[in-house]
């Protein structure tokens, strides 16, 4: 693709992708290397489709050492202590790993004139603006999460070309093999009959996790820098979520029953509203890229469930659903 080359500059040399274990890494790498060479720089080596590099990103020395040899066009930086519950109990770690981590591949894509696609969150802003957030507003972070993700923010922006790609909450279909998320945890729970309760306070903009894969693919292939919002307009919190994938999945609405206890002590402080602006990456894509209804991701996650023919309540349920945000 032509933008492709201009984007990137040099085109079919491999991106890499750290955190590429994760929960959006892993649909980054799938539809990468279904079309380009790809590298999954990660704690651990693994058959993540793809070549894999191994290193620690705080440790400096080790991130040096795993890029050496590897010729790479952009880097796309997925990894992080990404969930701001643990974030807020364990600081250091997330100044660590968010920051620090962040910082050694700065220092590289800087000396080896990379493209770095840096993704961040919405909870870098604190929910009470009257309107949306557009890419112009300061950040205003409400805990340890959104604050590391800003500082994060700001190295990134240093390098020229570089790319900071803000994110709303995602979800997805998660296989058998992965730690369940939101709404695989949820279905889990209406298949068994579990009734739970879910926040129906905060206002999200849920994204799907391969639609966020997509349109980050589509962004860092092309000429774009800065920041940019990639955030649906269509808002709900996870009560309407709970209650839309119940009424797909035919079980019971009793079962999805409305959380009013207040945050648990410890816990990180949760913006209330959450809505950014998305004009500047709809012109980006200009017409590449459009937002799927919510409605129609819970249906199409539903189904997927139907057309495996599994169950959700044949999961195991000694993991817990990533908490994220
Ligand atoms: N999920 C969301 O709803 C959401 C919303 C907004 C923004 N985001 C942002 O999107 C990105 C991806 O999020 P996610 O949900 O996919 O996160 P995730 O599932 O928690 O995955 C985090 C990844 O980071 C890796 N990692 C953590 N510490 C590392 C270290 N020291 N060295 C190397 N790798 C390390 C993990 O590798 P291991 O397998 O070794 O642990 C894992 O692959 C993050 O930057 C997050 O802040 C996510």
């Amino acid at each position: 693709m032509e933008t492709e080359k201009r984007g990137r500059g040099r085109s079919r040399e491999p991106v890499v992708v750290t955190g590429a274990s994760g929960f959006l890494g892993t649909k980054l790498v799938e539809r990468l290397a279904a079309r380009e060479p790809v590298y999954s720089l990660s704690r651990r080596p693994g058959s993540l489709g793809s070549e894999s590099l191994v290193a620690d990103l705080t440790k400096g020395e080790e991130v040096v050492r795993a890029l050496k040899t590897v010729s790479f066009s952009c880097c796309i930086h997925a990894a992080a202590l990404a969930d701001p519950d643990l974030c807020e109990k364990s600081p250091e770690s997330a100044w660590r790993i968010n920051v620090e981590g962040t910082r050694n591949l700065v220092e590289i894509c800087r000396a080896r004139r990379r493209k770095l696609v840096f993704l961040s969150t919405d909870y870098v802003f604190d929910g009470r603006k009257n309107g949306l957030y557009t890419e112009e507003d300061p950040v205003c972070p409400v805990q340890v999460y959104g604050e590391t993700k800003a500082a994060a923010e700001r190295l990134v922006l240093e390098l020229p070309d570089s790319l900071v790609v803000r994110l709303p909450f995602l979800f997805g279909y998660t296989a058998p093999a992965e730690k369940p998320d939101f709404v695989t945890d949820t279905a889990r729970r209406l298949w068994m009959g579990q009734p739970h309760a879910y926040d129906h306070r905060q206002l999200r903009t849920p994204l799907l996790r391969e639609e966020a894969a997509e349109a980050i693919l589509l962004l860092a292939g092309s000429p774009s820098s800065g920041i940019y919002h990639l955030v649906p307009s269509e808002s709900a919190t996870k009560y309407e979520l709970a209650r839309a994938l119940a009424q797909c999945l035919g079980k019971p609405m009793e079962l999805v029953l409305e959380k009013t206890a207040e945050a648990q002590p410890g816990c990180a402080r949760r913006p209330m509203s959450m809505r950014l602006s998305n004009d500047k990456f709809l012109q980006a894509v200009s017409g590449r890229f459009r937002f799927r209804p919510i409605r129609d991701a819970i249906v199409q996650i539903a189904e997927r469930f139907r057309s495996t023919k599994e169950s959700p309540g044949d999961r195991l349920d000694s993991r817990q659903a990533q908490p994220k945000t």
